[in-house]
């Protein structure tokens, strides 16, 4: 086993000391859903610092905690805070988790954010159901070398969010009068919120919002074999020639207003997917 591997191996060791089960789904929750965790029952809670090659959560209003239990009758497993490529990590280092999600069971991983939306339709605390990315973060989880028992050396991204998903998160919006829409997402580096220029051409190149996270979660979920729901909150509007200045503290404020959608949207999704609705 190479070095990833035995890393792996180490860190769902410590994880199955605390709760031995498989899961099912994993959740990564960004920006203004640290408190969706609260749902989840029989839940165990470890902090990242326990964890074997876990980083540390330095972000505004990420808490850096695992929470483990059920939710719908199906076993989740739940980031409650992520890490990002502008806290100095490496794209390895943040993507670790997904690796360790992989190896304790999940088939399937829901990725939420705080993103700025460029489409101009959007309002502040719309959802966004990703559609697809572009990958503008400068660098890629998957460079380096590979190992060929986790994923493939070319991995496909023809559709990197599933398909069925997207449909049915849209669906369930609907039918709960949550507005949402289908979107691209560009990954950006951050940590600072763009220029007009450069909000000018990432909708120019077909963006519809910007984010400093998603991206890497979904590449190294993709290469692992696994189905992605991407969900993204827009908190703030980003038309270049009207554009208004942000702030990290804004950004919190309006996830934090439109959780309760998202968190509908994430029940809906865990409930029809769970093993004990489906015959699969
Ligand atoms: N840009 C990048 N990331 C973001 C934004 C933005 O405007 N809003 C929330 N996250």
């Amino acid at each position: 086993m190479d070095d990833l591997g035995i890393q792996i191996e180490q860190a769902v060791q410590t994880i199955r000391k605390k709760w031995n089960r498989d899961a099912c789904i994993g959740l990564i929750l960004g920006t203004g859903l640290g408190t969706f965790v609260d749902h989840i029952e029989d839940a165990v809670t470890i902090p990242f610092s326990d964890i074997p090659h876990f980083c540390k959560s330095t972000a505004l209003g990420h808490v850096g905690q695992l929470v483990c239990g059920q939710l719908e009758n199906t076993p989740v497993i739940a980031m409650q805070g992520r890490f990002h490529f502008y806290e100095g990590y490496t794209l390895q280092q943040i993507t670790f988790p997904v690796r360790v999600f992989k190896a304790m069971g999940i088939s399937l991983l829901i990725v939420t954010s705080a993103s700025g939306g460029m489409n101009p339709q959007h309002q502040p605390g719309q959802l966004i159901v990703i559609d697809d990315h572009i990958n503008l973060m400068g660098d890629n989880p998957l460079a380096g070398f590979n190992d060929d028992s986790l994923g493939p050396r070319y991995p496909d991204m023809s559709q990197p969010y599933d398909a069925e998903l997207i449909e049915k998160a849209l669906q369930l919006a609907r039918k709960q009068n949550i507005p949402a829409q289908r979107g691209v997402y560009v990954g950006v580096k951050g940590p600072n919120y763009e220029t007009r220029a450069e909000y000018r051409f990432f909708r120019t190149i077909g963006g519809d919002v910007v984010g400093m996270s998603t991206v890497p979660e979904t590449l190294v979920a993709v290469h692992s074999g696994l189905r992605v729901l991407g969900l993204s909150t827009v908190t703030n509007v980003c038309l270049p020639d009207a554009l208004q200045p942000v702030t990290g503290e804004d950004v919190i404020e309006v996830a934090n207003r439109a959780s309760r959608d998202m968190t509908t949207i994430i029940r809906g999704i865990i409930k029809e997917e769970s093993p004990s609705q489906t015959n699969r």
